[in-house]
């Protein structure tokens, strides 16, 4: 069947119908391009965006009903098999996986741009001990802007470039110092002559007086984290990042406000809310009465780590956790690992329910990312921020295509709108 080039819209009165143009992408839906719409005198209505492409992107890619992930057309199954992490941030940020010259020079950027400003350390101690490691990162870097504001002119791509840099290199050692500061450990400064997720990992688990050797299966296997979680079409976050930076707002402030949209349980919260369900449905046994609140409307719970708005099959980021889980697990000797089990038993429980087979709702990335963190001795707490981490390298990619892109504009959604219609100012002696 040829593509279409044009949508009618005819309503049920006498309105005239209106015409729209019909663009196609490179793979996936085609869109009804309803810029125009407005001046016809009606909107259109899609709360959560259900149905709505709100920009053009080369990034990322996804099939949900394939349960396909491509990052600038490479699946991510050969990306996390051969790549690291750099080499995919490299990718997402240039649209090209980078030669050797370019491989070493971007490492090379990226390593000498770990160290934070020494009064930054000043802005963790503002916060109590016990504060969420995302509320501090989200705090941490909106204070980017006031430290390294000798490029933030947006319009100015190598001005982009610099902070993309920035904080691609800075995020992790803010990640760890927000766990340290939890601990009330001293910070540790990151180390050069580590990789970029081993550097992590020491920065979050050295301690002054010993030296520590991240565990090189281990360290692989949490750069696989990072990679399956690098970037994800226009998703909340992703697109909280660009509706601020839409407004012309510096990077730090709109990768805050991404770290913010993050946080949300329905969102990157999910593996931590996932754990915590698993911990607390504690044993097979269990699993019918949980399946069942999941499925009762008059009960706010769902099933955390299931279901996702676009993969109407697994989520391919899940099933390649849940291979990193056996790498994870046998490495470390917790072949009985009892939550595991139970998170494969429910997995195997819910594909087999009417419900969850009805509604396509598959496990997702989130299902078994929080076993494999737990099992790696990584507390929940910090189970987001490191999603933040790795999301980073794909919030700056998709800021900084949106700040190329000279269609765009500022976001600014319109209303349905319900409430009351013009009335006149009712004096407080005559109000009821
Ligand atoms: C991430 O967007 C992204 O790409 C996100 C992400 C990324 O990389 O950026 O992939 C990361 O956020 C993954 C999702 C993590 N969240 C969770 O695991 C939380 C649990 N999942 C749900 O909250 C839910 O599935 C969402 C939020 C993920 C998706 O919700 P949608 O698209 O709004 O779907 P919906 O709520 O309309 O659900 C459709 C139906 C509803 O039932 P009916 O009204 O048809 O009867 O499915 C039901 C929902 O009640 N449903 C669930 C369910 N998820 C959906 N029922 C029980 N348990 C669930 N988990």
């Amino acid at each position: 069947m040829t593509k279409p080039t044009k949508a009618t819209i005819t309503f049920d009165n006498d309105a005239k119908p209106i015409e729209l143009p019909v663009l196609s992408g490179t793979l996936g839906n085609d869109v009804i391009d309803i810029r125009t719409l407005g001046k016809h005198g009606v909107f259109t209505y899609d709360p959560g965006f259900m149905s709505t492409a709100a920009c053009q992107s080369s990034i990322t890619f996804i099939d949900g009903e394939k349960g396909q992930l491509l990052y600038r057309g490479y699946p991510i199954e050969q990306l996390a098999e051969h790549c690291n992490f750099l080499e995919v941030s490299y990718l997402l940020m240039h649209g090209e996986l980078p030669n050797t010259a370019q491989r070493i020079e971007f490492t090379k950027t990226i390593v000498n741009h770990t160290m934070l400003h020494d009064q930054l350390s000043n802005i963790f101690r503002g916060f109590r001990r016990d504060a969420h490691p995302m509320a501090v990162m989200i705090g941490v870097v909106g204070s980017l802007s006031a430290f390294y504001f000798d490029a933030m002119d947006v319009y100015n791509p190598q001005h982009r470039v610099i902070s993309a840099h920035r904080l691609l290199a800075k995020i992790p050692t803010i990640a760890a110092w927000s766990y340290k500061y939890n601990l009330g450990q001293p910070f540790m400064q990151p180390k050069n002559s580590l990789n970029y997720a081993e550097n992590f990992m020491y920065m979050m688990f050295a301690v002054p007086c010993e030296e520590y050797t991240p565990n090189p299966v281990l360290a692989r296997a949490f750069e696989k984290i990072l990679i399956l979680h690098a970037d994800h079409e226009q998703n909340a976050s992703t697109s909280t990042v660009r509706l601020v930076g839409s407004s012309g707002a510096n990077p730090f402030a709109s990768v805050a406000a991404g770290i913010a949209s993050l946080w949300g349980p329905a969102h990157g919260g999910a593996n931590e809310a996932t754990l915590k369900m698993l911990e607390e449905i504690g044993d097979v046994s269990r699993i019918g009465q949980f399946i069942k609140r999941a499925k009762d409307k008059s009960d706010s719970f769902r099933l955390m780590g299931f279901g996702h708005r676009v993969y109407r099959s697994m989520d391919p980021r899940a099933a390649i956790m849940q291979k990193t889980c056996y790498e994870v697990l046998n490495e470390l000797g917790l072949h009985d690992d009892s939550i595991f089990k139970l998170a494969m038993e429910l997995e195997k429980i819910a594909l087999e329910d009417e419900y969850f087979v009805s509604r396509k709702l598959y496990p997702n990335v989130d299902f078994y990312s929080g076993i494999v963190m737990r099992a790696m001795g990584i507390p929940y707490s910090m189970f987001t921020a490191i999603f933040a981490l790795a999301r980073t390298a794909g919030w700056i990619a998709q800021w900084d295509e949106m700040n190329a892109d000279p269609e765009h504009k500022i976001g600014r959604p319109r209303q349905l709108y319900t409430g009351e219609a013009r009335r006149e100012f009712v004096p407080i002696e005559k109000r009821t």
